[in-house]
């Protein structure tokens, strides 16, 4: 695996796939990688000769109070587990290289109403931080696809706008949630969890499931609802919110809407927030 810190290194070290006729995929992270990311990696070397990865915790898609600084950083585990997974080239760039007028005088894109709701009601501007950075990222490595993970629900539905909307040439593949053995997500934000609190975010999954099966049964949306946001707080997680949306656009769905819809969960366990979210396919 080779490694690139700057632009220019980029640029040379891709040149050379590019003059081989390889088909490039492109995996962007924040690091601290787990499974869940490796699967990634994974798919993206099925559809793609080169796959380039990038670990670059992103400033911009913080807020003024999250962790940015305290963000999870592994380096060196993450390129042995990158050549692992079997990535040709590491896209580690500074925030300088990544934003040469700083992140105060960035150009940003922003992404209006998929960006807007849940997530982004509740963090104010992080997807216009992810939408920018996934901008320069992409324009950076141009690939011909990039994969991004189900687990960020949102966040996906985002990229698809921004690739669309921005004609991007690039395909954008969705990578099923990778959990551990309980349920629980995997996210670098789960080592903030002590073993205790770690235990009882089963319950997340849990609730995503009977929210799915609470919809083919025929129970209204808001019983549904209600019942899940009831159960995680019963397990001593907080939720932010915990509701029924169409999978297509996250808008609210009528109420006797039973297919092509998506339930997302986030809830603070403490200091960290956990995201998750379950389709709901129709009974088989
Ligand atoms: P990060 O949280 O590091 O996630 C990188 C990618 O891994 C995302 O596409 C995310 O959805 C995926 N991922 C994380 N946990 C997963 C899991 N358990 N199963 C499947 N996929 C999982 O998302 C970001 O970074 C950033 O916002 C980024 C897109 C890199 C822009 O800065």
């Amino acid at each position: 695996m080779q490694t690139a810190r700057t632009i220019a290194q980029l640029r040379q070290r891709l040149a050379a796939a590019r003059r081989a006729g390889h088909r490039v995929g492109f995996v962007p992270t924040m690091g601290n990688l787990h499974e869940g990311h490796y699967s990634l990696l994974r798919l993206a070397r099925e559809h793609a000769d080169c796959v380039v990865a990038s670990v670059f915790v992103n400033p911009t898609q913080f807020g003024p109070n999250e962790d940015f600084a305290r963000y999870p950083r592994s380096p060196d585990a993450d390129a042995a587990g990158l050549q692992e997974a079997g990535c040709d080239l590491l896209f580690l760039p500074s925030v300088e290289e990544v934003y040469p007028y700083g992140v105060e005088q960035c150009v940003k894109i922003s992404v209006p109403v998929v960006g807007a709701t849940l997530e982004g009601a509740l963090r104010p501007g992080h997807f216009d931080g992810v939408a920018t950075v996934v901008g320069k990222l992409f324009n950076l490595v141009q690939a011909d696809v990039a994969v991004f993970g189900q687990k960020d629900y949102q966040q996906l539905l985002v990229i698809r706008r921004l690739v669309r909307d921005l004609a991007f040439p690039l395909e954008i593949v969705a990578a099923p949630i990778v959990r551990e053995a309980h349920g629980l997500a995997m996210s670098s934000r789960n080592q903030y969890l002590d073993a205790a609190t770690r235990a009882k975010a089963g319950v997340i999954h849990a609730t995503l499931l009977a929210m799915a099966e609470g919809v083919r049964n025929g129970d209204s949306h808001a019983a549904v609802e209600s019942a899940a946001a009831a159960a995680l707080a019963a397990a001593g997680l907080s939720p932010d919110y915990a509701v029924l949306r169409r999978a297509a656009d996250l808008s609210q769905p009528d109420p006797g809407e039973r297919t092509g819809l998506v339930a997302l969960v986030a809830v603070r366990a403490g200091s960290t927030r956990l995201i998750d979210n379950t389709l709901i396919q129709p009974q088989s």
